[in-house]
């Protein structure tokens, strides 16, 4: 009895999250161009989702489930505490770097040429 409504249940969940909302799914891997500085950021989203529980810790202003590119949001000039994209970028990866004493903090840790 019990493992059939497990089942059922999964099935619930599979089928309401194949129905999607609109919204992307977590990417394996995100390469930023980065076309005005020395070179792309190879960004591994699966790498850091698993040392990082928590997705708000990044989707900050996002709902779970709903999470969205940082554009949406951050633009090309800082307006007060709304950083503008690259420093919302450089605050929140080195930052957490810098806390965690892990990851790169240098230029050319993150921008490969
Ligand atoms: C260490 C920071 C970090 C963590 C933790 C993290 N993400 Fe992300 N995520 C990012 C960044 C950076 C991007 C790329 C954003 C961009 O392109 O502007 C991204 C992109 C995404 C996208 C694609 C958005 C789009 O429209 O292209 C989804 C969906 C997503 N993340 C979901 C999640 C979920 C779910 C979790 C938790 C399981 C999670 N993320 C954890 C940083 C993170
Ligand atoms: C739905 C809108 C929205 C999205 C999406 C968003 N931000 Fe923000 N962000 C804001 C606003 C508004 C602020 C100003 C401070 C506040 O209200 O939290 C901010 C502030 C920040 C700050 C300044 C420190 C702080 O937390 O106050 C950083 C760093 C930051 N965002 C990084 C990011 C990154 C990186 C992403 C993508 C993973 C992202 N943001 C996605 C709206 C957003
Ligand atoms: C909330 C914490 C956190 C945030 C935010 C974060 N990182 Fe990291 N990052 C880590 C940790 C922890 C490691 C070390 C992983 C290890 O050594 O196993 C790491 C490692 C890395 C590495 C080297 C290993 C690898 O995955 O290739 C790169 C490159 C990197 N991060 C890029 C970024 C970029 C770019 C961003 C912003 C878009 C970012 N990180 C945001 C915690 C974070
Ligand atoms: C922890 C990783 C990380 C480190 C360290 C880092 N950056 Fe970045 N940088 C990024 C990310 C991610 C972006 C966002 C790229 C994008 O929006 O396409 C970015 C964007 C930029 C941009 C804007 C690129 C564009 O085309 O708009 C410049 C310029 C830049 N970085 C220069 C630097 C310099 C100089 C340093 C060293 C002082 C540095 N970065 C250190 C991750 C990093």
């Amino acid at each position: 009895m019990m493992r059939k409504a497990l089942f059922w249940t999964a099935l619930v969940v599979a089928v309401v999250f194949a129905a999607g909302t609109g919204f992307a799914a977590p990417p394996d891997k995100v390469v930023f161009k980065a076309e005005k500085a020395k070179g792309p950021v190879a960004f591994d989203h699966k790498d850091h989702g698993a040392k990082v529980k928590e997705c708000a810790a990044c989707h900050h202003a996002d709902k779970a489930g709903a999470e969205q590119k940082c554009s949406k949001c951050h633009g090309d000039k800082t307006d007060g505490k709304k950083l503008s994209l690259k420093e919302a970028f450089h605050a929140q990866c080195k930052d957490c770097h810098k806390k965690e004493k892990k990851g790169p903090e240098k230029c050319d840790g993150c921008h490969k040429k």
